[in-house]
């Protein structure tokens, strides 16, 4: 047995219509900067309810772009320690620096309390990330507090394309959303990124930017790089987006299947959904007890069951060499991050999972804890 911790998905149909769109695109040859990519745009937009979609050529670049429109030099900009490293240095690459918040253990999300304790006169702004598919719950607060001291909020929605609150899509709540179509994402282009946003402006400056700082005319009016999606991209984006709301109805039907096999085992505890959000369950995260070593037991499940494990994120940022060496982040710094984040395994999480690859993971999981603990 082999079960991969994520895969991307596309069905034989799908393929075909790709393939379709691919064979076009060569004849008409235009590879960049094309009908695909504004097709894309336009149904992401209208996927969720916003008025600009603007395409970039990876999730990083959706940050790196995004964060450039609000005039970052010299300002600092309050991040969740829990992401990926690209949240972080898309701040510093904008001319920001980034300032960690610690996180809440419920959510895995950005702490509000310390996003607040640590915004000073020099905060431009706070990204929050919906980590593993979970709109942050405190996001209507945070908005508002980011109303009151006019600071932009920014959401880093790599994990969580269709995920919603309250009926509300993740990347709708802030100034903008950035999302991921890294292939392990819960939807691909391959690579490619793109930015969601109601302001005029910001999708404006995006097109701009992402054009190596060109304008409609040609001319160069900003800083910018190459970060433009090419269609070959666009058209496996725009594919996998008639297939969104299915990918997310398997994954939240795999959830459900976890949430049942996992109810009774000893030595893990599960994340609960209040009823009023819909996860996109980019990752299937849950929190193992006090003694269980999470990389022990990852090395277990995958040598001896191939069962295949990820985390959210261990080392958090902070504590990644190039923060302790450059920002000095230390080890104490965002305690709740720390103690929690070393716990927390997650689950293969994909369109491919079956009830009973479920099943034998519970087993494998069963057994690899009692193993451990035998051992210990
Ligand atoms: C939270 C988060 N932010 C940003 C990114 C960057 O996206 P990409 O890999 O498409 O550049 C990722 C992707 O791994 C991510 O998980």
């Amino acid at each position: 047995m082999n079960i991969s911790g994520s895969s991307p998905y596309i069905s034989e149909e799908s393929l075909n219509e790709m393939l379709t769109d691919l064979m076009l695109m060569f004849k008409n040859g235009r590879l960049t900067d094309g009908p695909y990519a504004q097709e894309f745009e336009k149904e992401f937009a209208e996927y969720n309810n916003v008025k600009y979609a603007v395409s970039v050529n990876s999730g990083t670049a959706a940050l790196d772009v995004a964060l450039r429109h609000f005039r970052l030099m010299g300002r600092e900009v309050i991040v969740p320690t829990n992401t990926f490293v690209s949240t972080p240095n898309s701040v510093l690459f904008a001319g920001g620096k980034p300032v960690f918040a610690d996180m809440n253990e419920d959510s895995l999300g950005i702490d509000v309390d310390d996003v607040k304790r640590k915004a000073s006169s020099k905060t431009a702004g706070v990204i929050v990330v919906h980590i593993a598919g979970l709109v942050c719950p405190q996001i209507n607060e945070l908005k508002q507090f980011c109303d009151e001291k006019n600071l932009f909020l920014l959401e880093d929605c790599a994990h969580a394309h269709g995920a919603m609150m309250n009926g509300q899509k993740a990347g709708t709540f802030g100034d903008a959303g950035c999302f991921s179509f890294y292939p392990t994402k819960v939807m691909t282009s391959c690579e490619g990124g793109m930015i969601i946003t109601n302001n005029e402006r910001l999708d404006e400056e995006a097109r701009c930017l992402r054009t190596c700082g060109q304008n409609v005319d040609r001319q160069a009016v900003m800083l910018g790089h190459n970060w433009r999606l090419n269609e070959m991209a666009a058209i496996v984006g725009k594919h996998q987006l008639e297939h969104l709301e299915e990918f997310l109805a398997k994954r939240n039907e795999v959830a459900k299947w976890y949430e049942k096999a996992l109810a009774n085992v000893d030595g893990i505890t599960l994340f609960r959904v209040p009823s009023n959000f819909r996860h996109s369950y980019y990752k299937y995260p849950l929190k193992l007890a006090d003694g269980i070593d999470r990389l022990k037991l990852a090395s277990l499940l995958k040598t001896k069951y191939g069962v295949e494990t990820g985390h959210v994120y261990y080392p958090p940022c902070h504590l990644q060499p190039f923060y302790m060496e450059n920002f000095g982040t230390r080890e104490g710094d965002l305690p709740a991050s720390e103690q929690v984040l070393k716990k927390v395994l997650c689950l293969p999480m994909h369109y491919r999972v079956t009830q009973e690859n479920v099943e034998y993971i519970r087993d494998a999981l069963v057994s690899s804890i009692k193993e451990l603990q035998t051992a210990f």
